[in-house]
């Protein structure tokens, strides 16, 4: 059967169509495929958008932070870096380009397991490697009278 305006050859043209339309579904098939692996598989990814807590959280005695490096308070989604004894400053720990939880810090220098992006605690949260390019989120953190570190 023929329609006005086109040809027997104008099915041949539905084949580009097809290929489109293939790869467009093939596409939203593979952002399923990594939404789900990252659903199951990935539990630091894609957390959330970087912010401090709504009201102050204790997360414990300062001395668990080592003077010139950094703690991560997975559970808080907290940073808390010591440049000098009696110093602390505390930093959102979902990174600035996706939302991933950051990894335990080593030294002063947190990592994010996704794209590798890495932050300076020390230095103002700053990206020392991208591909993020703000730098973290700064908490406010203080040590209270029984020497617990209390952010927010
Ligand atoms: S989400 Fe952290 S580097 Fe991409």
């Amino acid at each position: 059967m023929t329609f006005p305006g086109r040809s027997a050859s104008s099915s041949a043209s539905t084949g580009p169509l097809r290929s489109r339309r293939t790869v467009l579904r093939g596409a939203a098939i593979a952002s399923v495929g990594v939404a789900a692996t990252c659903l199951t598989g990935c539990e630091h990814r894609y957390e959330a958008k970087p912010e401090a807590p709504d009201e102050p959280v204790e997360l414990g005695p300062a001395d668990e932070v080592p003077v010139g490096g950094a703690r991560l308070y997975e559970r808080a989604r907290l940073l808390v870096s010591r440049p000098e004894e009696d110093t602390f400053l505390a930093w959102s720990a979902v990174c600035t380009h996706l939302g991933c939880l950051l990894s335990p810090p080593e030294g002063a220098i947190a990592e994010c397991p996704c794209h590798n992006s890495r932050f300076d605690t020390i230095d103002g949260g700053r990206p020392l490697a991208g591909p993020a390019y703000d730098p973290l989120l700064s908490v406010p953190v203080r040590m209270n009278d029984e020497g617990v570190l209390v952010a927010g």
